[in-house]
């Protein structure tokens, strides 16, 4: 079945409006039954533009840092496991658009609360940048000291994004088949969610920049 298709699907039978409840209900069927979601334009054009905007400035500013690989004390910088810069993303120093962003991600968590029980509790999410070539091995996002992490939520903020251009995300959506794997574009608007203690996933390089909002529901501590 394509992205599309899912993504249809997952829209449900009332019928492709992009009222936000509805597309919380497409999220929610498509994690109760396969445990992950492809929702593409869950945030229009102009939305993903406004947010770049702010990302870059943000780079500009020079709050982007190499990404490490774990936590705590075993955080450590790994280029040949992930070549990506990061910059956490803090809700009291946000510009509009990511406001507005956390605020249609707050509508998900509670309606995923709402329909699933998954007890999500809050967010922690940071902006990623990829430099050509630049890649993420194939990865849990659930890993010890990071337990917590329940859903992952990957936002793409690259407009006009071209087959050509690489920079994949490989989702491998059968634990029992460890071949198996869909690969998602990272075009702007298009949120992906799955569960984060079950699917590997990994970045493939691109052949130009490659930015992106990428955060975990989290339960309680
Ligand atoms: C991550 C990750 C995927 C992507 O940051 O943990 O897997 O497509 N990102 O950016
Ligand atoms: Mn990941």
């Amino acid at each position: 079945m394509s992205h599309q298709e899912l993504a249809d699907t997952g829209r449900g039978a009332a019928g492709g409006a992009s009222a936000v409840p509805e597309l919380g209900c497409g999220v929610a069927h498509s994690i109760a039954g396969q445990g992950w979601c492809v929702t593409p334009g869950f945030l229009a054009s102009a939305e993903v533009e406004a947010l770049a905007a702010e990302a870059r400035v943000l780079d500009a500013e020079g709050g982007f840092r190499p990404a490490g690989v774990g936590r705590g004390q075993g955080l450590a910088l790994r280029p040949e496991v992930r070549g990506d810069r990061i910059a956490w993303i803090d809700p009291n120093t946000t510009g509009p658009a990511l406001r507005d962003y956390l605020a249609r991600l707050e509508g998900l968590r509670e309606s995923l609360n709402r329909d699933l029980y998954l007890g999500l509790f809050d967010f922690e999410g940071h902006l990623a940048l990829y430099s050509p070539g630049g890649f993420y091995r194939r990865h849990l996002d659930q890993f010890r000291g990071a337990e917590r992490r329940i859903l992952s939520c990957i936002l793409y903020l690259n407009v006009g994004w071209e087959p050509g251009d690489g920079g994949e995300l490989r989702l491998y959506t059968d634990p029992a088949e460890p071949g198996r794997c869909e690969a998602i574009a990272p075009l702007g608007g298009t949120l992906v969610t799955f569960l984060s203690a079950r699917f590997e996933h990994e970045v493939l390089s691109a052949r130009r920049e490659r930015l992106s909002l990428t955060g975990w529901f989290r339960r309680r501590a």
